[in-house]
């Protein structure tokens, strides 16, 4: 078994910094702000309050859930309580526990290619196989390229709207026409909405609020995470039929016994705070353009503008045959070693002969990053006096 690929460069970058390195990581999925005074505060006050210091219950704290039933149900249009939801360490928890209680054995996923391996991570790990699913030129996956991918052991297709690395947001239309083949087929959908704070087009929508129809056969996946920078805090949750939140439960209840009260109890905070996400979308969509423009100003890279999410993902298949490179993963080290600059080779993703270039950075930081792209990327002092003379002709 392999470890997740984003982590080992992550880890890399590290340790170069540990050892005195000025590295600079864009490699990591996570806003590099700090969790906000109004959850530290709330963490601090549960952390003094004796409550916290003893067990509480698998399915979590029933506060935090009623709040995490609003928030589904404002998202979806349709009623849910604090029965409907399961809370779990992190959005990635809440997507094994999902598909520890689908799975049998040998059942096949579908997986979106490129996608973010946590998802066919999730799926071996209960001992079902993950089959990815091309997307178009969008990034986007459509009813026809699951259906070319389906067998009768197909259980489930898991969604990322908007995804990573490509930050796709998928249109109603498609969604709608998945849920339809979904339905046609029995097939459950796991809807992995974490980024959904982070919609630069306005045009984010569950596929439950498409599709309500789907509520039946829908594990809705979400967390605090990304939203309100608090990937160190592990809170996530999934709200999903009552079969699958008792399987959770049990699941919770024999391995975790359940999440950290104090940690449920931020993330409470977190919810009530919706300033914050709305800022951090601001910014980065800001930081979004600068770096697709950047990327797109050096020879042999060709960026798309993400819809969503928090991450550029660029084909640099020119600059991989400029420099005779092979893969994505030797410009990657490369930017690691010469320009101390860590990004995540496509090859993670599915996808070579591209990087995935994370933008939640603050804004100093992403233009010092920038520099170092274009000092190691950009046309040499004498190819751009050659470039300048030619143009003067
Ligand atoms: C699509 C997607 N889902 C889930 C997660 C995991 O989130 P968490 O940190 O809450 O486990 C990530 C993290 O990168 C992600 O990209």
């Amino acid at each position: 078994m392999t470890d997740n690929p984003i982590f080992a460069v992550a880890a890399k970058a590290e340790a170069l910094r540990a050892q005195g390195a000025d590295v600079i990581s864009l490699a990591a999925g996570e806003p590099r702000a700090a969790t906000s005074t109004v959850v530290v505060e709330a963490a601090v006050d549960a952390l003094r309050d004796p409550a916290t210091h003893h067990y509480g219950t698998a399915q979590g704290d029933p506060a935090l859930r009623a709040s995490v039933a609003r928030t589904v149900a404002e998202e979806t249009g349709l009623v849910w309580i604090a029965d409907d939801v399961q809370i779990a360490l992190g959005a990635k928890h809440a997507l094994f526990l999902a598909a520890q209680a689908l799975i049998e054995a040998g059942d096949e996923v579908l997986v979106t290619a490129p996608g973010w391996p946590g998802h066919a991570e999730v799926v071996t790990a209960a001992g079902g196989v993950a089959v990815p699913v091309a997307t178009d030129e969008e990034f986007r996956i459509s009813a026809e390229a699951l259906d070319n991918c389906r067998t009768p052991r197909t259980r489930a297709v898991i969604l990322s709207s908007p995804g990573n690395p490509t930050g796709a947001v998928h249109t109603d239309s498609r969604l709608q026409q998945i849920a339809e083949w979904a339905e046609r087929h029995g097939i459950w959908v796991v809807s992995d909405n974490i980024y959904r704070a982070f919609d630069y087009t306005g045009t984010y929508r569950s596929i439950l609020r498409v599709a309500p129809q789907l509520r039946g056969r829908t594990v809705v996946v979400s967390g605090v995470s990304k939203e309100h920078a608090m990937t160190g805090w592990r809170v996530g949750w999934l709200a999903a039929p009552p079969e699958i939140i008792a399987s959770a439960r049990l699941h919770v209840s024999r391995t975790i016994t359940h999440v950290p009260t104090v940690n449920q109890r931020a993330a409470l905070a977190a919810l009530s705070d919706t300033g914050t996400p709305v800022r951090a979308a601001r910014d980065y969509r800001r930081r979004r353009t600068l770096l697709v423009e950047a990327l797109n100003g050096i020879d042999g890279i060709n960026c798309p503008l993400p819809d969503g999410g928090m991450f550029a993902f660029p084909d640099v298949s020119g600059v991989l045959r400029d420099r005779g490179w092979t893969s994505s993963a030797d410009l990657a080290a490369w930017l690691l070693d010469t320009a101390r600059l860590a990004v995540v080779p496509g090859e993670a993703f599915n996808a070579p002969g591209r990087i995935r270039v994370c933008f939640a950075v603050d804004d100093e930081t992403l233009i010092t990053a920038i520099e170092r792209l274009r000092t190691a990327l950009g046309p040499t002092e004498h190819e751009a006096a050659a470039q300048q003379l030619e143009e003067a002709r």
